[in-house]
């Protein structure tokens, strides 16, 4: 009999796991609350369960376990929902992290505390309960400075702080983010920012992805902080890349992973490479499924399944096999309503575009962005050079028409 996977959420993004599982001859089920779920189309098995509600997606884990067919792993992909995993693995014996590893991924002030018990740097930060505290907090450590839930994601209630800023409003808007009200600052580190994902065997960490990071609207959609993309290879120095890929494995293990994803959101102050923040789980946003892949031609999937199923992996699997370079940038339209949509097939065609994808409809209200779902699409290409990837993608955005009209 092949092996079970239990794949935890059946959103767009975990479309590409899934499919690489049925490509491993794995029997695939797939759980998530939405009987659409766009990945149960592909599932040999469906679990109605909400991926957020762990008791919820536990229970229907054992129950499938005992009456149906045991499960040899479970995994997610590009969804943030390590404690649901780690859960389900604990309660059916499954490899996977422990429960004390997921709690910290989920909780950045947990997550943080841990990094400086184990002497990894990350930006000065503090938890505010309180318009007070962080009015005392803007006074002690002058701005710019960041709030953010302690425990959201997708940059969702992350706020860049200057002088002009409503307190009251960010504090609001960070608090209303976190699922349990809780609020931190952070000092605002400037300086490149990178994401790096690795692969962890045995205590031994692989990297795979290393990309640069878009802000140029940082500006523009300020004090949200909105990511237009990134680029691999990363134009910083080699010296600089290790040190940061490096400093984002050893987080990793000082929060507990040694079989398992680490993905780094990385940035490179002042003093040095910095953690922002440690994700133990497959990233979302095309990295780990396309970009990763298309750069250096490692089955980045394949290599998270058999880590959850307890497999071995040889080195010669996580070695990089190429440098492609590899560009992805969103779109932003004007907010408004969506009247009309061209140009897709024609970025389609374009020289280096692998995938070009809009995500609106006619009809649609189009807002400034608060967080980085809000995008209207999505353009991935390569090339042989860093600058030319950038080139072609840009270009094919452009050719992508969104157009809105002004809400009255
Ligand atoms: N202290 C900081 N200094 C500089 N930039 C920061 C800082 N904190 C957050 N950011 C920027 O804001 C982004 C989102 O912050 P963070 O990762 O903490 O939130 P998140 O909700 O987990 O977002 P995501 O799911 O995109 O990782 C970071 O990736 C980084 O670009
Ligand atoms: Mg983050």
């Amino acid at each position: 009999m092949s092996k079970t996977l239990l794949v935890v959420s059946g959103g767009i993004e975990a479309v590409p796991g899934i499919l690489k599982a049925k490509e491993m001859g794995l029997h695939v089920v797939v759980s998530d609350y939405n009987p659409e779920a766009p990945g149960f189309r592909y599932a040999d098995d469906r679990i109605i369960a909400s991926t957020y509600d762990v008791q919820e997606t536990v229970a229907a884990a054992e129950k499938y376990h005992k009456n149906i067919r045991p499960l040899d792993g479970v995994i997610c992909v590009a969804s943030d929902v390590p404690l649901t995993v780690a859960s389900v693995a604990e309660k059916l014996g499954l490899p996977g992290l422990s429960i004390e590893t997921a709690k910290l991924a989920g909780d950045k002030l947990a997550m943080k505390d841990q990094l400086v018990r184990e002497g990894i740097p990350v930006p000065w930060y503090k938890p505010v309960m309180s318009i007070q505290e962080l009015d005392k907090v803007c006074r002690v450590k002058g701005f710019p400075l960041i709030i953010k839930p302690v425990d959201s994601r997708g940059a969702r209630g992350v706020l860049l702080l200057d002088r002009d800023i409503d307190l009251q409003w960010a504090f609001n808007t960070a608090q209303q983010n976190s699922p349990t009200a809780r609020v931190m600052a952070e000092e605002f580190i400037s300086g490149p920012q990178i994401s790096t994902e690795a692969v962890m065997v045995n205590g031994i960490g692989y990297n795979l992805g290393f990309s640069d990071r878009n802000y140029e609207y940082l500006e523009r959609f300020r004090p949200h902080i909105i990511e237009n993309g990134g680029t691999q290879p990363s134009i910083l120095s080699e010296s600089m890349q290790k040190d940061i890929a490096d400093l984002a494995i050893k987080a990793g293990k000082a929060l507990g992973v040694v079989n398992g994803i680490v993905k780094g959101d990385m940035v490179y102050g002042p003093d040095g490479p910095m953690v922002i923040e440690i994700a133990t789980r497959l990233s979302g946003g095309y990295f780990s499924t396309d970009q990763i892949p298309l750069h250096t031609g490692v089955d980045m999937l394949k290599a998270a399944i058999k880590l959850a199923l307890g497999e071995g992996i040889k080195p010669q699997e996580l070695e990089k096999k190429g440098n492609r370079a590899v560009a992805i940038r969103y779109l932003f339209p004007a907010p408004g309503r969506v009247v009309s949509i061209s140009g897709l097939e024609t970025a389609r065609k374009q020289e280096g575009i692998v995938r070009a994808e809009i995500v609106v409809k006619i009809g649609d209200i189009i807002t400034t962005p608060c967080n980085s779902n809000d995008t209207a699409g999505y353009v991935i290409a390569v090339a042989d050079r860093h600058e030319d990837a950038v080139s072609r993608c840009v270009k094919a955005v452009n050719s992508i028409n969104v157009e809105t009209e002004k809400l009255v």
